[in-house]
This record gives C-alpha cells, sequence and structure tokens, in this order.
C-alpha cells in the first residue's frame, strides 16, 4: 500500500480513539436501548452518536471518501460497495465493548476500547495491537483447537436449529473448545492474534467483520465462505482460521443457510 494512505490509518486511529472515550463513559452512565431488526438486535444512543462522530470527522478531514456504516444503513442509506474510497464503520460491535472500522479493506482498525487494545491492520505491511506484530496460531490439529463462534442475533427456529447443530458437529470432532467474545470483530482480533484457531459465524454483516477479516490475512491465516468457497463480504458468512487445513475441517460441520445479503436491494 502507497505511503499516501498513512493519514488516512493516522486519521482512523485517533478517531477510534476518540470514539472509545465516548463509549467508555457512555458505560458509566444509563444506556437507551432500542431495537433495529429484532428485539435482540440493539441499537444504543451511543452506537448512533459513535457513528456520527467518526463520519463527520472523516468528512472534514477527506470529503470525498464514502461511507457504509452499521447505523446509517438500519437507518435506510445504501450498502454499495464501489471502487471509492469507503469506511466501513461499526460504531459498536458486540453492544458494548468495541468498535471496528475498515476502509477500502485496504486497512483496518479494531478499538478494543475496555482493554485499551487497537488492533490495526494494512493490506501487505502486517497486523499489529498496540504496535505489536500479530501471527495466527501455527496448531495444525483440529484436535487441538479452539474455536470461537456467536449464535447472532437471528431468531428464526430453522436458523437457530442449524446454529445448534453446525455447533454440536464442530464440538464433537472433537475440538479442544469453544468460545465467542460476543464481538465478531474480536473473535477475528483473536485469530489473528493466535488466541483461538478459527472463528465462524452466518448472518454477521460487513461491518462487524471488514476490519478484522483484513487482521487475519495480515497475521497469516485464511478466510473462506463457511462452506468453503471464496468469502464474499457480502454474504454474511463468515470463516477465518490459522491456516486451510483448520478451516476445511470445519467447513465440514458447518450446516450453512443464506441470510438475505446486505448488498440486497
Ligand atoms: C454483532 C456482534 C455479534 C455477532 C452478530 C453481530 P453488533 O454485531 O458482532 O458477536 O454474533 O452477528 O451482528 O450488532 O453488536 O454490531
Amino acid at each position: 500500500m502507497a505511503e499516501q494512505w498513512q493519514d488516512v490509518l493516522d486519521h482512523a486511529v485517533a478517531v477510534a480513539q476518540k470514539a472509545g472515550k465516548v463509549v467508555r463513559e457512555a458505560l458509566q452512565s444509563d444506556r437507551k436501548v432500542s431495537t433495529k431488526s429484532s428485539s435482540i438486535d440493539l441499537v444504543t444512543q451511543t452506537d448512533q452518536k459513535v457513528e456520527q462522530l467518526i463520519i463527520q470527522s472523516v468528512k472534514e478531514t477527506f470529503p470525498a471518501h464514502r461511507f457504509i456504516g452499521e447505523e446509517s444503513v438500519a437507518a435506510g442509506e445504501p450498502c454499495d460497495l464501489t471502487d471509492e474510497p469507503t469506511w466501513i464503520i461499526d460504531p459498536i460491535d458486540g453492544t458494548t465493548n468495541f468498535f471496528p472500522l475498515a476502509f477500502l479493506l485496504i486497512m483496518g482498525v479494531v478499538y478494543s476500547c475496555l482493554e485499551d487494545k487497537m488492533f490495526v491492520a494494512r493490506r501487505g505491511k502486517g497486523a499489529f495491537c498496540n504496535g505489536k506484530q500479530l501471527r495466527v496460531s501455527d496448531q495444525k490439529d483440529i484436535h487441538c483447537s479452539i474455536v470461537a463462534t456467536e449464535f447472532g442475533s437471528n431468531r428464526d427456529g430453522g436458523a437457530v436449529e442449524k446454529i445448534f447443530s453446525s455447533l454440536r458437529k464442530v464440538v464433537c470432532l472433537p475440538v479442544h473448545g469453544v468460545r465467542g467474545a460476543g464481538s465478531a470483530a474480536i473473535n477475528l482480533c483473536l485469530v489473528a492474534s493466535g488466541c483461538v484457531e478459527a472463528y465462524y459465524e452466518i448472518g454477521v454483516h460487513v461491518w462487524d467483520v471488514a476490519a478484522g477479516a483484513l487482521m487475519v490475512t495480515e497475521a497469516g491465516g485464511v478466510l473462506m465462505d463457511v462452506e468453503g468457497g471464496a468469502l464474499d463480504m457480502m454474504s454474511r458468512r463468515i470463516l477465518a482460521a490459522n491456516n486451510r487445513h483448520i478451516a476445511e475441517q470445519i467447513v465440514g460441520q458447518i450446516q450453512a443457510f443464506t441470510p438475505q445479503r446486505d448488498d440486497a436491494p
């Protein structure tokens, strides 16, 4: 990536720190929560405030840049990924703790504000946490592997059945353990950091995974669709792993389904 993008990355990190401060302060006070697609899919006033803060700040510095933001899309804005420089923003992933964003899929920033961990990835330049380079686990044995996943916010009976059935099969491979950080972005950072070998989920959105996905590939890991094909960022399905061998064994256990795409008209 040309050095010309350094100012954009610096801006992303600075605005993530600013947003993290707002999130930390909000956690000290009462949270006003409303719902999005279902009673499980929550949005707080802080999500909306933080997304606006990011968009405003970027617009002032980079007026030509475009945005795909979780809260803006929920409010009816389009979810179109074009060739224009685009910031993909999830103001708070996992309801309370985290803040990921990606820019043009060539850089990603995930700020775990309560832990004060700033994850940064640049295509071709590696992934880092607070300046320390990340590397995926070198584990090759699925039986010694830890797999992260989430139940998501879909409460449709058929989908929930498939989520549980897949999880049962993954557990019984057997794997060493199953975890879930409560945030797709952080689960991907855990893969990139070598803390877990893999993460999969059906139902995520592009803003949940764009930044973390780059973190994984820049740390030496692989990304694919849950049925084993190429990852499609708008498909709402993702499998990330430390290597292809581990990924393919998980693929064999997943009962896939197809949520409505993020870029569906
Ligand atoms: C959610 C979180 C959660 C995952 C959901 C996401 P949100 O994001 O990442 O871990 O299971 O699929 O939608 O709604 O808290 O930004």
